[in-house]
């Protein structure tokens, strides 16, 4: 089994070969600005947004067909041209007899480095790529040698096809908005400043300018340029044969413009006289930037070797420090491939869900679900971050329960959905809370819920069923009361709305509805009757919780009262002849939405914490018990699972019948996860899963099992090949959530079984084909698709840690209640994590001698520095919010749990 090595302690990673595995690459971005994707031929593309794409936008599929891309070629008098890139048709044509190249890649956080070595030419590169933290440029560094025993000349030529403008002109209008670049030579290279920003419904001026700049290794100019794509490539030619390569042809000088052609950062330097061994350095730049000052500016940071290595080298520092999370288990290759995991979440708040080549959909912006499960990570790694992140995201929510589905890169910008459609995703009101209870636990701020904030208005209301015909986009974006003042409210209010208007919003089954979508996107078409049982359980869960905080607020707080728009009295109706009927709730929830269509009064109630929490918790049993009797299927012996689902028919979606399975993994997680599932059924379901999802070659549980039908009456899914993404893929966020539902339950080795099944066929490379991180989905081949950008990694990061390791914040105590199996500890049984918890940095060991396995062991002892800690109980340790604040901010602090076998 092929497998990629790593370098050091750390993330580095080492390839051979990689050109020749398809749909690799790397992110590479700075905090702001750049955001590139790089494969090992340096194809891929660099953007700050949709609208300004510095190299042409690419697909999945245009790595392996687009070599319109970064290159830098080396003409050997005499001889022939080579690229370092290994884009070039003679490279391409003996790749794979190997009889020419061999290269090595080595690759870390936002940097890559590859070597190559041709046999033919006898000469030798290393090629570092990097995007600098502050995300002005892609930086090059190029350092080429003489590995023969004579000397050799060599005329280096740089080329970075310059697209220069917005992602949707890449079909839209290519040729004309081509007509607009004006391109200019200057000392150092060529810069392309479009004219108009091109856009039908009315052209803006456009002030963004695109560079490509280069250096010798001591900043010196280059010699010449070619900026064009017709005078680089030549008639006829093309980028894997430039004519500018393949023959002399004299450049143009600095200072010449050029109107309304196709761009090319081809830069030609001095040809150069390498003595045997002799090595010599080139620096080349491409970026983005708002004036030519700023040009200059970036130039002057990175125009000599020393100052871009010095740049490097802060890049690789800023990120190491940024993932400040590290395992030591048994297994050294897992540390590694966590150390990845845990950067990419930080990956997907840079890039959002759009910005990767297998990331083609959208136009940037986060989704709702995924920023608010992206913050569990951060909680974790950035937690000071959070508070304000928490508080700005609560102003997406709509007063009708419903939300902005994508959110802006600023605090506070929302946008009601990709395209305009009107689309109500069922789930979306669900995550909230769950990342502002994790935020209470690890720091112990229950006050965060009475923070005032605004709500979101637009023309949708009523939960996607009608319009507020009377609201016009000159009012804002935010709820208003009848006088005109914006409306704030707490976030606890926030959090009541969303959980309880999706109590009423039920269907025929007395499930919520299904609407757009739930968690699973592609269950889109079942607007009218589909219902989700899935995402039914997990509101439950939310409602049981919820009430429990609002009690710790009461108990821990002093407050015994909460104030509410008066609008939501309503909503807090309770008893079961209301619960028990469908039609009843829908009635409630209309009358709830006749009230808020457009302006609210702005009056509120005072309401006590003990009746709202008394009124949640009624409704969260009634719920849980609703489900457990009306949707349990009875499988096999000892089987059985819930449905999931109603389709657009209104049918039960998953069935046991001896020839046709229905199962999807979905309903399962939630019922587990929120406690609507007991312990009978819980091993009724690992069991059933186990028969009909789990493939261990395939990475572990699949999503569903075969429908063999197309179902147009639940969504889009059933259109994609069985086994592919959503329709029954190894889908890895469905996977770590089953395996973090069942930790919480208390069943540490099925969990272990679904988290480590997914990351042996990640690891497994010749397989998986990809670099270290989970994907979101393994295809039928076993391929990980989608690297980086999935909400899975923060799923799995929060599960080894406080799962796993059992380390997680109990308001603001730090307590530890492991769940390791015996494989996951060293040789002498210990395995450690390093986090930061309450602003202190901790190295947590788990000391396991005996090797037992979690519910065989109790703790012996911990300790913290040497200080005893409290055992709440046989299996769990904490340590004080107040004991924490009295450690020393600076040090590492040890903590070590010692189990024994019991
Ligand atoms: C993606 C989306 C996520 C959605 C999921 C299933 O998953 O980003 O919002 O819930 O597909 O449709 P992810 O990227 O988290 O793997």
């Amino acid at each position: 089994m092929r497998q990629i090595e790593f370098k050091d302690e750390s993330e580095t990673f080492v390839i051979r070969d990689p050109e020749n595995y398809s749909g690799l690459y790397l992110p590479m971005a700075g905090t702001e600005g750049i955001k590139s994707s790089i494969t090992p031929n340096w194809g891929g593309d660099s953007k700050t947004d949709q609208n300004h794409f510095l190299l042409e936008p690419v697909s999945a599929e245009n790595l392996h067909n687009n070599k319109n891309t970064r290159n830098f070629w080396c003409r050997i008098e005499g001889e022939g041209y080579w690229s370092v890139c290994g884009n070039s048709a003679e490279q391409e044509s003996s790749r794979f007899t190997r009889e020419q190249d061999e290269s090595i890649l080595e690759a870390g956080f936002m940097w890559q480095t590859l070597v190559r070595k041709s046999k033919k030419y006898g000469i030798e590169a290393k090629m570092t790529i990097f995007v600098p933290v502050d995300g002005a440029a892609e930086v090059t560094l190029v350092t080429l040698t003489n590995n023969r025993d004579e000397k050799m000349e060599v005329t280096p030529i740089a080329a970075i096809p310059i697209y220069g403008r917005s992602a949707d002109n890449i079909r839209d209008h290519r040729h004309v908005t081509s007509l607009l670049h004006r391109i200019y030579t200057s000392t150092h290279g060529i810069t392309v400043t479009p004219v108009l920003s091109f856009d039908e419904r009315g052209h803006q001026k456009n002030e963004t300018s695109y560079f490509v700049y280069g250096w010798t290794e001591n900043g010196e100019a280059p010699e010449s340029f070619y900026p064009t794509v017709e005078e680089f490539i030549g008639e006829g030619g093309s980028f894997l044969i430039p004519e500018a390569v393949r023959k002399e042809k004299a450049g143009k000088p600095a200072g010449v413009k050029i109107q309304g052609k196709e761009a090319v950062g081809g830069i030609r330097f001095a040809k150069a006289v390498l003595e045997k061994g002799e090595s010599r350095s080139y620096i080349v730049l491409a970026g983005i930037a708002q004036t030519k000052e700023q040009i200059e500016k970036t130039a002057s940071r990175y125009r000599t070797l020393a100052k871009g290595m010095q740049a490097l080298d802060e890049v690789k520092t800023y990120w190491r420090k940024q993932v400040n999370v590290s395992f030591e288990t048994g297994n050294k290759r897992e540390d590694h491939y966590l150390k990845w995991i845990c950067f990419q979440p930080i990956l997907r708040r840079i890039y959002g869900c759009s910005f990767l080549p297998y990331h083609d959909y959208g136009k940037g912006g986060r989704g709702w679900r995924d920023l608010w499960q992206d913050c569990l990570a951060l909680l974790i790694m950035e937690p000071s971050l959070v508070r304000q992140m928490i508080l700005s995201n609560y102003g997406g929510v709509r007063m009708d329960g419903t939300n902005a589905t994508i959110i802006g890169n600023r605090p506070g910008e929302f946008v009601a959905d990709r395209n305009n459609i009107t689309r109500v995703w069922m789930d979306h009101a669900f995550w909230p809370f769950v990342t502002t209870k994790f935020y209470m636990d690890q720091t112990g701020d229950l006050e965060v819920l009475l923070e005032k904030v605004p709500y979101f208005k637009d023309l949708q209301a009523k939960r996607g069923e009608a319009h507020d015909t009377q609201w016009r986009a000159e009012e804002g974006d935010k709820q208003r009361t009848k006088s005109g003042q914006i409306y704030f409210g707490s976030v606890l209010e926030h959090i009541l709305l969303q959980n309880l208007c999706a109590f009423f919003d039920v269907g025929e089954h007395n499930e919520m509805r299904l609407h757009g979508a739930d968690w699973n996107d592609a269950l889109d078409m079942a607007w009218e009757r589909g219902e989700s049982v899935a995402f039914t359980c997990a509101y439950a869960g939310n409602l049981k919780d919820i009430a429990k905080y609002l009690r710790n607020l009461e108990q821990k707080c002093g407050y015994n009262k909460v104030e509410l728009a008066e609008e939501m009295q309503i909503l807090l109706t309770g008893g079961n002849t209301l619960f028990e009927d469908p039609e009843k709730k829908q009635n409630l929830l209309k009358q709830y939405g006749d009230q808020c269509i457009h302006n609210i009064s702005g009056k509120t109630i005072l309401v006590k914490i003990e009746e709202i929490s008394r009124n949640l918790e009624e409704k969260a049993q009634w719920l849980m018990e609703h489900i457990r009797t009306d949707e349990w299927i009875k499988g096999e012996e000892g089987e059985g699972w819930f449905n999931g689902y109603y389709d657009n028919h209104g049918n039960a979606v998953e069935r046991y019948q001896k020839d046709q399975i229905r199962m999807m993994l979905t309903g399962q997680v939630f019922a587990i996860m929120s406690g609507t599932a007991d312990a009978k059924q819980i091993k009724e379901i690992c069991r059933s899963a186990d028969h009909y999802l789990y493939e261990k070659s395939a990475g572990g549980y699949r999503l569903n099992t075969d429908f063999k039908e197309e179902k147009f009456d639940l969504g889009r899914m059933f259109g994609f090949a069985y086994g592919e993404k959503e329709n029954g893929a190894v889908f890895s966020h469905m996977t770590v959530m089953y395996a973090n539902a069942l930790y919480q339950r208390g069943f540490a080795k099925e969990g272990y079984k679904a988290l480590n099944t997914l990351l042996e066929a990640a690891q497994n490379f010749e397989n998986s084909k990809m670099y270290p991180g989970i994907p979101e989905y393994f295809d039928n081949q076993g391929r990980g698709l989608y690297a980086y950008l999935t909400g899975a990694a923060s799923w799995y990061m929060l599960t080894v840690i406080t799962e796993m390791f059992g380390v997680k914040g109990e308001l603001g105590d730090l307590t530890i209640h492991p769940s390791l199996m015996p494989e996951q500890f060293d040789d002498k049984g210990n395995a450690s994590v390093y986090l930061e918890f309450g602003k202190r940095k901790f190295k947590i060991q788990i000391k396991n001698p005996d090797k037992a396995e979690p519910g065989a062991y109790r703790i012996k002892k911990a300790a913290c520095d040497d200080n005893r800690l409290a055992l709440l109980d046989e299996t769990k340790a904490s340590l004080a919010k107040k004991q924490i604040n009295a450690l020393k901010q600076d040090e590492i602090h040890q903590i070590v749990v010692l189990l024994e076998k019991c």
